[in-house]
C-alpha cells in the first residue's frame, strides 16, 4: 500500500530522467545561455538507476516514464528498459522523446519491453521547427514517428506545447495529422517552469481558447471523462476523434498529482516546481539496501506538501519562475534536468 502525502495523495508514478542532455534547444525549455549540464561524474549508471526505481516500487510506484533531456541520447538505453520491464510491480512503462533518434532505436526499445511512447511535435513546418529548436532535424522527427509506428507503438501520444505567435495557427493541422495516423494529439499550455525564461501570460493559449479555435474548424467538441490521475483533459470531435489538453497553467491538476521525479544524478523531486531534491544516489553508493532507500523515499513522500502549479496561480504578476542566473546556479530547476 502506497503511503500518502500531506494532501492524501499516494505515490503512483515516477518519471526517470536518464540524461539531462538534449539534441534540441527548444525555446521554452533550453533557451540560449541558460543551460548548465550536470557533471558527467555525478550521473548514475544504468544499474544504479534501475536499483533506485526498484526501491521506489517498494513504496507504491507502479508507473514509470523515462524522460530526459532527450532519453535516447543515453547509451545502452534498451538495457535499462529491459531491466525495468522485468520488474513485476511496474504495470506501465513509457517514454517521452523528441523522436530524432527513433529511426535506429524504436525497434530495440520495443523488443526490450517499452510499452508506450509519447513524441513531442510542436510544428509540422520544418522552418518553424528549426527556429524553435535551433536544430534542423524536422525530417528526422517525421522519420522517427514512422519508425515508432512500424515498431508497433501505435497509437502514439503526440505532445504539442502551444505558444502564441509560434504554432497556435497549426492546432487544427496538428490534430488532423494525429487523427489521420491514428494517434492522440495533446495540446499543452506553455508552463512557467525552469528554462521558460521568456514565459509571459500573454504567450499562453488557454485550454478554453484551444477548444474555441478547434471548434471553428471541426464543429462542436464534447468533453469526455478523464482518468483520475492523468493530467490531460480528454475531448472528442464530432467524428469521435479523441484528443487531450494539458491545462497545467489555467487548471492545474496538483490535487490529484501522484508523481515523483528521479533525476539522472539520482535525486528525488516531489514536484515539477520543487527547488530541491533528495539525494538517493549517495546512500545507494554507500551501500544502503533497497529497503533503506525506500524508507528515505517514504519519509519524504509523507512530508510532501507540494502543489507548485496551484501555488503559481496565486502569484499576482506572473513571469518566469526562474531567471537565467538562477538556472545556471541550480541546474535542477530546469525541466531538461527534472524530466519533461
Ligand atoms: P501518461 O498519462 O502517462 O500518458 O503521460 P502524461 O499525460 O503524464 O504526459 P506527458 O508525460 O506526456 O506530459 C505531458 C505534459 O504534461 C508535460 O510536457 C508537461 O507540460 C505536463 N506535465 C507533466 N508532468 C507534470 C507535472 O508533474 N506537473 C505539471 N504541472 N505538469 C506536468
Ligand atoms: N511548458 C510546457 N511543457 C514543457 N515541456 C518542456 N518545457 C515546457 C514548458 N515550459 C515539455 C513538453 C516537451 C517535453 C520535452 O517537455 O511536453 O514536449
Ligand atoms: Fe504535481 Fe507539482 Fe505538477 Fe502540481 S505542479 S501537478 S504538485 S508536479
Amino acid at each position: 500500500m502506497a503511503s500518502l502525502d500531506r494532501h492524501a495523495r499516494p505515490l503512483g508514478s515516477l518519471r526517470v530522467s536518464v540524461t539531462d542532455r538534449c539534441n534540441l534547444r527548444c525555446s521554452y525549455c533550453l533557451p540560449e545561455g541558460s543551460q548548465v549540464w550536470l557533471p558527467k561524474t555525478e550521473i548514475a549508471t544504468l544499474e544504479e538507476l534501475a536499483s533506485l526505481v526498484r526501491a521506489m516500487t517498494l513504496v507504491g510506484t507502479s508507473r514509470v516514464r523515462i524522460t530526459g533531456g532527450e532519453p535516447l541520447l543515453r547509451r545502452n538505453l534498451p538495457t535499462l528498459v529491459g531491466e525495468l520491464a522485468g520488474i513485476p510491480a511496474i504495470q506501465d512503462l513509457s517514454m517521452t522523446s523528441n523522436a530524432v533518434l527513433l529511426p535506429d532505436l524504436a525497434r530495440p526499445l520495443r523488443s526490450a519491453g517499452l510499452g508506450r511512447l509519447t513524441i513531442s511535435i510542436d510544428t509540422l513546418q520544418a522552418s518553424r521547427y528549426a527556429l524553435n529548436t535551433r536544430r534542423d532535424s524536422h525530417a528526422e522527427l517525421l522519420a522517427g514517428i514512422l519508425a515508432a509506428e512500424e515498431a508497433g507503438f501505435t497509437p502514439l501520444k503526440l505532445n504539442t506545447v502551444v505558444l502564441r505567435g509560434m504554432n497556435d495557427d497549426e492546432l487544427a493541422a496538428i490534430l488532423r495529422f494525429a487523427k489521420e495516423r491514428g494517434h492522440q494529439a495533446r495540446f499543452i499550455e506553455y508552463m512557467d517552469v525552469g528554462g521558460a525564461l521568456d514565459w509571459d501570460p500573454k504567450l499562453v493559449v488557454p485550454q478554453a481558447e484551444i477548444l474555441q479555435r478547434l471548434e471553428s474548424d471541426y464543429g462542436p467538441i464534447e468533453a469526455l471523462a478523464s482518468g483520475d490521475r492523468a493530467p490531460a483533459n480528454l475531448f472528442a470531435l464530432p467524428d469521435g476523434t479523441v484528443f487531450g489538453i494539458i491545462a497545467s497553467v489555467t487548471a492545474p491538476f496538483c490535487g490529484a498529482c501522484d508523481r515523483a521525479r528521479l533525476t539522472a544524478d539520482g535525486k528525488l523531486f516531489t514536484c515539477l516546481y520543487a527547488a530541491d531534491g533528495l539525494d538517493l544516489l549517495t546512500p545507494l553508493r554507500a551501500g544502503a539496501a533497497l529497503e533503506e532507500v525506500a524508507a528515505l523515499v517514504d519519509n519524504r513522500w509523507r512530508n510532501r506538501d507540494d502543489q507548485g502549479a496551484q501555488d503559481r496561480l496565486a502569484v499576482p504578476t506572473r513571469g518566469p519562475s526562474a531567471q537565467a542566473r538562477e538556472l545556471r546556479a541550480k541546474p535542477h530547476l530546469g525541466m531538461h534536468t527534472k524530466g519533461g
